[in-house]
């Protein structure tokens, strides 16, 4: 479990983020997904980032910083609807500067709501990354939403409709922010990726 995560800063653009001189890690994943919930739920601190009801509610890149070793960044979210064409294509700019360019990225986890069927938008987004090397790892959100199984279920339907787009079938891993399931997978495959 990481002990104490700290806020460091807020940017628009890749190269004012912090000095890249701990491994980082970055979450994003459709507006409303559970991103800055996720974060709060890893690093046991509810205030840490802002969460809404309401999609759109991370903006910029955040950077915190993660028992002094890890940066963890928390993401603005994309196919939010009532997101005008000029915002849409500053987020790409800002989103896709930061996931080609940031060179201290050990990986990108990409949030997929457990409760849908493939959505459009995420396979989209997912294939963008895998022609841009981009390596990315599934978390599969809100899981205290649904039954075990329905959550299996949905987890087939989205490996099995996005198997074209990989060479390799990603990595995944299933959470709850409710009931911090999946805490303790992910906080070790962090640790496992960050240390020889
Ligand atoms: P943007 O910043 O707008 O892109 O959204 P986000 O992906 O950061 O989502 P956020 O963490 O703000 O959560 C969105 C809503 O989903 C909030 O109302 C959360 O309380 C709720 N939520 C997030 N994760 C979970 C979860 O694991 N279980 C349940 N039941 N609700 C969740
Ligand atoms: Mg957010």
């Amino acid at each position: 479990m990481i002990k104490k995560a700290t806020f460091l800063t807020s940017n628009s653009d890749y190269r004012k983020c912090p000095t890249p001189n701990k491994p980082e890690f970055a979450f994003i994943g459709r507006s409303n997904v559970g991103k800055s919930s996720l974060i709060n739920m890893l690093t046991n601190n509810k205030s840490l980032a802002k969460i809404s009801g309401k999609p759109g509610k991370t903006q910029l890149i955040n950077h915190f910083e993660a028992d002094g070793k890890w940066f963890i960044v928390d993401l603005p979210g994309y196919g939010f609807a009532q997101v005008s064409k000029t915002l849409k294509s500053d987020w790409e700019k800002m989103i896709k500067g930061y996931l080609t360019n940031r060179e201290n990225l050990q990986a990108t986890f990409v949030l997929i709501d457990s409760r849908l069927d493939p959505q459009k938008k995420d396979l989209e987004f997912i294939l963008w990354c895998a022609q841009n090397g981009v390596p990315i790892v599934l978390v599969f959100t809100k899981a205290d939403k649904l039954s075990v199984s329905k959550v299996k279920g949905n987890i087939q339907k989205f490996m099995a409709t996005s198997k074209t787009i990989f060479e390799e079938a990603p990595l995944y891993f299933v959470t709850s922010s409710a009931t911090a399931v999946g805490r303790e997978e992910l906080t070790d495959f962090m640790r496992q990726l960050t240390e020889e």
